[in-house]
């Protein structure tokens, strides 16, 4: 039978740990920084860490000048560049593109056809961010992207000690990675030139060229960065937003009639199935943290899984209840973007995105969600393993 909350056992595992050991747990070659606490001395704290040797295992995909990659000086310019095309009012406008990917992934459907959420909206989510972001013209080889992107993501999806191993040995599993991203990285230089060129204009690819403060490679490694880490993340949280309008009673049917409670069942999905599971950090200096040294160069990760599932902070905590969010909780408390200064540029955007494509889904006669078990996968965008199977109401 579908269960009513979809459990990662390896995630509980930390959380266990957590209420065994207190917030600081080492285990193997990582150190957990975990609960409220942890995240908040995290965020306020960011002078004692650093995310380029944290996130490594993305550059084979992001680039060596990616934000996700960046610290101190560089980050701060590189973020100035991305962040205007990501401010509040240009999201505002990237709403139609949101809305007609959606309704094109809907109607597509066929009466009574099974269909599957996960990589449906996943298309959906691509397309319509290539399109705000970059264009229509980049938007048309949405798929092209997709499938070059795809054999990157495979290879960083696995243990950083085996894409160091394959890349020494030269395996085919890392060279087909590096000719896909050769793929990518023409098409996209070529999109650079041609926006110099004044010949096409996409809002963040303008501003990236335009500022003249960016080299080529930065420019490549932030449009690589953006659509890579938007689409993967989100279309994990749309899959857990379909599952909980569908599976809940009601629900379904208030968030038709209710905007504001449409917004709420988006923070308890992204509150229960945080996509981004854990996220890293390395120590630049030892400090003490919960009255346990930490010593420089060690690798620390934090968990908005473990803390968004803590009875202590959210009572009750698997229960799924839109209801609870007529209070808001700290940002301490509540990190499905993480916090600080690398907190997800892409926020905004996310959240826009999955209310936007809900609704659509809201305005069509129901699905059904069909029985199966939802085995969690990924722990940077943690998503339903074999998908979400809906059945296309009849
Ligand atoms: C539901 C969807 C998303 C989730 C859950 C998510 C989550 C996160 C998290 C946890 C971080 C790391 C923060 C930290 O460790 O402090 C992050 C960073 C980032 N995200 Fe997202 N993200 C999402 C969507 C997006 C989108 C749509 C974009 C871009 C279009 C994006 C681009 C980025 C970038 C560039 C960073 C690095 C920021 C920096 O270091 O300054 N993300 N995201």
């Amino acid at each position: 039978m579908t269960p009513d909350v979809v459990r990662y056992r390896q995630a509980d595992l930390l959380a266990s740990l957590y209420r065994r050991f207190g917030p600081v747990v080492r285990m193997g070659p990582y150190t957990y920084l975990l609960g409220p606490e942890a995240n908040r001395f995290v965020f306020a704290n960011s002078e004692l860490f650093e995310v380029e040797r944290a996130f490594q295992s993305l550059v084979p995909v992001d680039g060596p000048t990616s934000l996700i990659v960046s610290d101190g000086e560089d980050h701060k310019r590189r973020r100035r560049f991305v962040q205007p095309a990501l401010a509040h009012r240009q999201i505002a406008s990237y709403v139609p593109v949101m809305r007609a990917n959606a309704e094109a992934t809907i109607d597509a459907w066929r009466p009574g056809e099974t269909v599957d959420a996960y990589q449906e909206f996943r298309r959906a989510i691509r397309r319509s961010t290539i399109h705000a972001l970059f264009g229509e013209e980049l938007a048309q080889e949405s798929d092209f992207f997709g499938a070059h992107l795809q054999v990157l993501i495979n290879l960083i999806d696995r243990n950083p000690a085996v894409v160091t191993l394959l890349r020494t040995m030269r395996a085919p599993a890392w060279r087909n990675a590096m000719r896909a991203r050769r793929a990518v990285d023409a098409r996209v230089y070529r999109a650079i030139e041609e926006t110099r060129q004044g010949k096409t204009a996409g809002d963040v690819l303008t501003s990236l060229v335009e500022g003249d403060g960016l080299s080529a490679l930065e420019v490549r490694d932030q449009i690589v960065t953006l659509i890579a880490a938007g689409y993967e993340t989100t279309s994990g949280a749309m899959a857990w937003a379909v599952f909980n309008l569908l599976r809940h009673n009601g629900v379904w049917e208030r968030a038709q009639q209710d905007d504001d409670y449409l917004g709420n069942v988006v923070n308890e999905t992204l509150r229960l199935y945080p996509p981004a599971v854990v996220s890293a950090r390395v120590a630049t200096q030892a400090f003490e943290f919960a009255g346990k040294k930490i010593g420089q160069g060690t690798f620390l990760l934090y968990s908005p899984y473990v803390t968004h599932r803590l009875a202590e902070v959210f009572p009750d905590p698997l229960r799924f209840d839109p209801d609870r969010w007529e209070t808001k909780p700290a940002p301490h408390e509540f990190l499905p973007f993480g916090g600080g200064p690398h907190r997800c540029v892409g926020a905004g955007l996310a959240t826009t995105e999955l209310t936007v494509m809900l609704k659509v889904l809201l305005e069509r006669p129901k699905p059904e969600l069909l029985p199966q078990r939802l085995t969690p996968t990924g722990l940077a965008a943690m998503r339903p393993k074999r998908g979400l199977r809906i059945r296309a109401a009849g």
